[in-house]
């Protein structure tokens, strides 16, 4: 029997996390990160592990990241380099993601903000504004789930182009390319997606001079990471009229504190990242296959590339 030790969602998360395996992989022991027993485990499944922790582990066959993103687990200095690390990837979610993506678009499209107020006010006021055909979404990182976004936003009838650092090749679809592209991809998105890895390359990359190259009015989603934006560079650029909205639902401090301005101000959305979480029984049967092909002598996927970083 091989053994798993879980550090994400608490103690409080066990037994749905126990349920999951036992559901999907019966053979798997589940081990929570406290308990006795956890340093021998062959697998570690963590958001964001104390530093040293799973190098401390001698059995580790391999790691797997709780969530997409593992820069929390790449931010340990001591981490295993040796040990695979496998990003999490069941299909569900890059479903979760592109629905976010097409909710954030459409309530961007039709004002959910001012339908709120308006609704929250009694306030009966007709007003129409622009078609899905009339936006030119843009999504910058295509990836699994830049690439299923971009497809749902299209089925819902928006103009959509892609950005990615190296070049990708969809059918139908614009794609630009590295820093040569940028300004181009910019000059045209009214609508702009961030769903960027997080490396030392996209760190802050939604700043001031970038939103400045977006068309005056534009429209900014970013569902990647906190550090891929200067929140204050966004309030500004929100007044100043250079950007007409924003839906933000990723932070650098997260839970965003209760005093924060992006809170209160009127024509931004935070929401608390919710994006795309796949269930622990989706992620649980998504680990459970990656075991099964390591136990047959196969290689996992996604694997974390410390090349680009993601
Ligand atoms: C969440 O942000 C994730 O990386 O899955």
């Amino acid at each position: 029997m091989s053994r798993i030790a879980i550090k994400s969602g608490g103690p409080a998360a066990l037994p749905e996390w126990r349920a999951g395996f036992a559901a999907a992989a019966p053979g798997i022991e589940v081990i929570g990160w406290q308990e006795t027993g956890a340093e021998q485990a062959e697998y570690a499944l963590v958001w964001d592990p104390e530093p040293g922790r799973l190098a401390a582990m001698r059995n580790l066959r391999c790691v797997f990241g709780a969530g997409a993103g593992v820069d929390l687990i790449t931010a340990d200095p001591g981490f295993p380099r040796g040990v695979p690390l496998v990003r999490m990837a069941p299909p569900e979610a890059a479903q979760r993601m592109g629905e976010y993506i097409a909710w954030a678009a459409l309530h961007l499209l039709r004002d959910g903000q001012r339908i709120a107020r308006q609704e929250a006010a009694r306030h009966w006021d007709e007003f129409h504004g622009r078609c899905a055909s009339d936006l030119r979404v843009g999504v910058m990182g295509l990836g699994v789930m830049g690439l299923k976004a971009a497809e749902m936003l299209r089925g819902l009838g928006f103009a959509v182009s892609g950005w990615s650092r190296m070049r990708k090749s969809v059918p139908g679809m614009d794609c630009f390319a590295g820093d040569a592209e940028l300004d181009a991809f910019l000059a045209r998105t009214d609508l702009l997606v961030s769903l960027l890895p997080a490396t030392e390359a996209t760190r802050g990359i939604l700043s001031a001079p970038l939103l400045a190259q977006l068309p005056r009015g534009a429209m900014l989603v970013n569902a990647g990471r906190g550090m891929h934006q200067r929140i204050d560079d966004i309030l500004a650029t929100l007044d100043s009229g250079q950007l007409s909205a924003a839906v933000l639902d990723v932070f650098e401090t997260e839970p965003l504190p209760p005093d924060h301005p992006a809170w209160t101000h009127p024509r931004l959305t935070v929401t608390p990242h919710l994006a795309s979480t796949p269930s622990r029984p989706e992620r649980a049967r998504f680990v459970a296959a990656q075991i099964a092909r390591i136990e047959r002598g196969e290689a996992p996927a996604p694997l974390w590339n410390p090349e680009t970083g993601y």
